[in-house]
């Protein structure tokens, strides 16, 4: 059985997170599964946890690709009284959390590539996707889904993203965290910042956000969700999430997309 499956979870996590928890061994999404469970009536807080994903979700619409047991993979149900636009720190919030836990529990220094992913030397160690359902124009729930690439070995990665991925026993070059104290330390880290955040305060997760970005002050292609591409130097992070770009003289800030391509410094 797996180190998620043993009720160990529950020992470890003290705040309001990750109450109730649902352990599975194998599902389609984790966020799929929170979303459903969120209209079914999830309560915030509520955790989907997975061994497995078979049809994991990424951002764009893309699939995210996980190892069986050597990935952690979990979707928390959020409850904002908010309305959308208020969330657009959220996906840095958990960011930031992601990257706190790691280092917390690895020592290995971990960057920011904005929006969202975890990076260490440009490899993506973990994806977040953030799905909101609104009613009105109040949110409704928000699944907040993460994945962690943590035991995975060279030779695991799949081919698709071999050139761009990597995992915490890569990095480490030893036996990575186990992913019950990750998603403890994750949930534990992230918990205070989004209080803050729903208490209308996003100073610290910018601030945080932003000393761990590899991108400010550097030349960057940004891809829009339209297709089009910006090319200017990424100049801060904003207080609603977006990134500022400074291009031919003139700001602009770019609410969605990702980054195509960082130019060596
Ligand atoms: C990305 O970088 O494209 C986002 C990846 C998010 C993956 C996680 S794994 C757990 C949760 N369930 C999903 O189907 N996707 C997210």
């Amino acid at each position: 059985m797996s180190d998620l499956l043993k009720g160990e979870l529950e020992q470890l996590l003290c705040g309001r997170m990750g109450r109730p928890v649902r352990h599975l061994e194998s599902v389609r999404s984790t966020n799929a599964e929170a979303l459903a469970w969120a209209a079914g009536g999830a309560p915030e807080g509520a955790l989907v946890v997975a061994d497995e994903q078979t049809a994991g979700r990424g951002r764009w619409g893309r699939t995210w690709l996980s190892g069986r047991e050597a990935s952690l993979t979990f979707s928390l149900v959020l409850r904002p009284d908010t309305t959308p636009e208020e969330l657009g720190l959220l996906p840095l919030t958990l960011g930031v959390a992601v990257a706190d836990a790691i280092e917390e529990l690895t020592s290995l220094d971990v960057s920011l590539k904005w929006p969202n992913d975890v990076t260490r030397d440009g490899r993506k160690l973990a994806g977040i996707l953030v799905e909101t359902r609104v009613e009105g124009n109040k949110v409704a729930a928000v699944v907040a889904g993460v994945g962690v690439n943590v035991a995975w070995m060279s030779h695991e990665i799949p081919d698709e993203i071999a050139d761009r991925a990597s995992s915490l026993a890569i990095e480490l070059g030893s036996e990575p965290p186990t992913r019950v104290a990750l998603i403890a330390a994750i949930l534990s880290w992230f918990e205070p910042l989004y209080d803050s955040l729903l208490a209308g305060d996003g100073s610290e997760i910018l601030e945080r956000a932003m000393a761990r970005s590899d991108l400010l002050g550097r030349q960057v292609i940004v891809r829009r969700p339209d297709g089009t591409e910006l090319d200017g130097r990424a100049v801060r992070l904003l207080p609603n999430g977006a990134l500022e770009i400074e291009s031919g003289g003139a700001l602009q800030a770019i609410d969605a997309g990702e980054i195509e391509r960082v130019r060596p410094a």
